[in-house]
């Protein structure tokens, strides 16, 4: 498994993401996507909104507003349960989450943890509420005070009449929805992993009383194969379920999906079943009915909720570490990233063998803006070709098209009208008509390198 530090270390050499505001010293705990990686995260994103919203014919999608009102966050719990245990340290002013002492390291003496080294003076654990406050308008005062929403599940469920009525949806639907949410952690670190500010992508699915239980199992047969199907490999997920005593406020049974990120085992997508318990809350402290008739019955009843909640932040870390290889080529190192093509930022470099060749040059450029309409490409003629290869390699584009002398012909030979594509993954490479490259690269895209290989032949390997 890759240390986090190389993926660190990556991520700002090639631009995927940054400290924040780095030139001052960097803010704790929040990144900055950079150029490929807001490419990957927005990949992350549109592939889940894809696959859970449009290809689905039961769920729709929403886009709440961050700041609620402070009603909302009495009724969900969160004022009263979303807490963690606390704990100072008198003598270094460090502050540490009390059930995870074990996960922290004293800032005097990093070869222990705090409490263990002779000067540390912790106070009593005290609990401490996770949500970020702030005021609404320009009077600070109690009947002001907002929160920034530390999940997104909310604006959901108080917007569950307008969009059943709206979209006159019936059971079982979902409502999914993509956005920032803001915890303010005590202990946040390992890079992306755990962040006060983040983006999840959550859905709220209401079924009828009684098959929430199906439904929860359907769920994260879903869930969990939807991380393999863009890459990552099975040995690094896990289902995790959570004991009774670890159960959140609303929870009738949650699972985690878990991946093995660097510092090991850990949560990506929580899968829960909240049962009535948001609705019947919003319902009690606004004065509204939330319910749905079920036409079979001639009944009204409050649904229950399945909820997969992913991060779009851990699930990009994810697929990063897991496409993460090291192998070797002619004797030198070569760091590969082999991102799924449908999440990898670039997908297509265009690579002029020869750029002093002007046609060679001005093929590539014209070759590149038509790629472009369909697939996200670049146009890179700064090294030699092995570097060109190396640097793609390492971002992770899947596929590499050179255009050279043959392609455009030269006083000794014609034009063949062809181009080379070099796969990243295995390194071969197939020369294919241009007239033709869009067909092959939509196939290559869905993975059938074998088959194109078969009909053109490897030309180098
Ligand atoms: N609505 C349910 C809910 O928010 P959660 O398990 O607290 O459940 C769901 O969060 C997902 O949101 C997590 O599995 C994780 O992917 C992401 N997430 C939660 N806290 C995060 C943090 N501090 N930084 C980055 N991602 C976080």
């Amino acid at each position: 498994m890759v240390e986090m530090d190389k993926i660190v270390s990556l991520c700002k050499r090639r631009g995927f993401i940054f400290q924040s505001s780095e030139i001052y010293g960097g803010t704790g705990s929040c990144w900055d996507y950079g150029p490929l990686g807001v490419e990957l995260k927005n990949n992350v994103k549109r592939a889940w909104w894809r696959d859970c919203v449009q290809n689905r014919g039961d769920m729709v999608g929403l886009d709440a507003s961050i700041l609620m009102h402070p009603r909302v966050w009495k009724a969900s719990g969160h004022l009263d349960h979303f807490t963690d245990p606390m704990v100072d340290c008198k003598a270094c002013k460090g502050r540490f989450r009390a059930d995870k002492l074990e996960d922290a390291r004293c800032p005097q003496k990093p070869s222990k943890q705090p409490g263990q080294h002779d000067a540390c003076d912790l106070t009593e654990a005290r609990m401490f509420n996770l949500m970020f406050k702030t005021f609404m308008g320009p009077v600070e005062d109690d009947a002001a005070v907002a929160y920034l929403r530390p999940e997104t599940a909310q604006g959901i469920f108080v917007n569950f009449e307008n969009v059943q009525q709206s979209m006159r949806l019936k059971l079982p639907f979902g409502i999914a929805q993509i956005g920032k949410s803001f915890r303010n952690e005590i202990t946040p670190g390992n890079f992306t992993f755990r962040t006060r500010e983040f983006e999840q992508m959550e859905i709220e699915f209401f079924v009828m009383p009684g098959t929430d239980e199906d439904w929860h199992q359907r769920w994260l047969d879903e869930r969990f194969a939807w991380y393999s199907k863009y890459g990552i490999r099975k040995e690094n997920l896990r289902l995790r379920e959570h004991e009774k005593d670890e159960l959140a406020h609303y929870a009738k049974r949650t699972a985690d999906i878990e991946y093995l990120f660097p510092m090991g085992w850990s949560e990506l997508e929580g899968i829960a079943n909240r049962t009535d318990f948001d609705l019947k809350q919003h319902a009690q402290f606004s004065g509204k009915t939330l319910e749905y008739f079920d036409e079979e019955s001639k009944q009204k009843v409050v649904p229950f909720v399945i909820e997969p909640s992913a991060g779009a932040d851990r699930g990009a870390l994810a697929f990063l570490v897991d496409a993460y290889g090291e192998d070797e080529v002619k004797g030198e190192k070569r760091v590969v990233l082999n991102f799924h093509p449908e999440l990898a930022p670039i997908k297509i470099a265009v690579l002029p063998l020869l750029k002093k060749n002007p046609r060679i040059v001005e093929t590539a450029h014209k070759l590149c803006a038509d790629l472009r309409k369909r697939w996200h490409s670049v146009y890179d003629d700064t090294a030699s070709i092995g570097r060109l290869y190396r640097r793609q390699d390492e971002v992770g584009t899947p596929f590499c098209v050179t255009v050279d002398v043959q392609t455009v012909g030269d006083d000794k030979s014609a034009a063949d009208d062809r181009v080379t594509i070099r796969d990243r993954d295995n390194m071969q490479q197939i020369r294919v008509p241009l007239a033709s490259l869009a067909t092959v690269m939509e196939k290559l895209m869905d993975g059938e390198w074998a088959e194109i290989h078969r009909q053109h032949g490897v030309t180098r390997g």
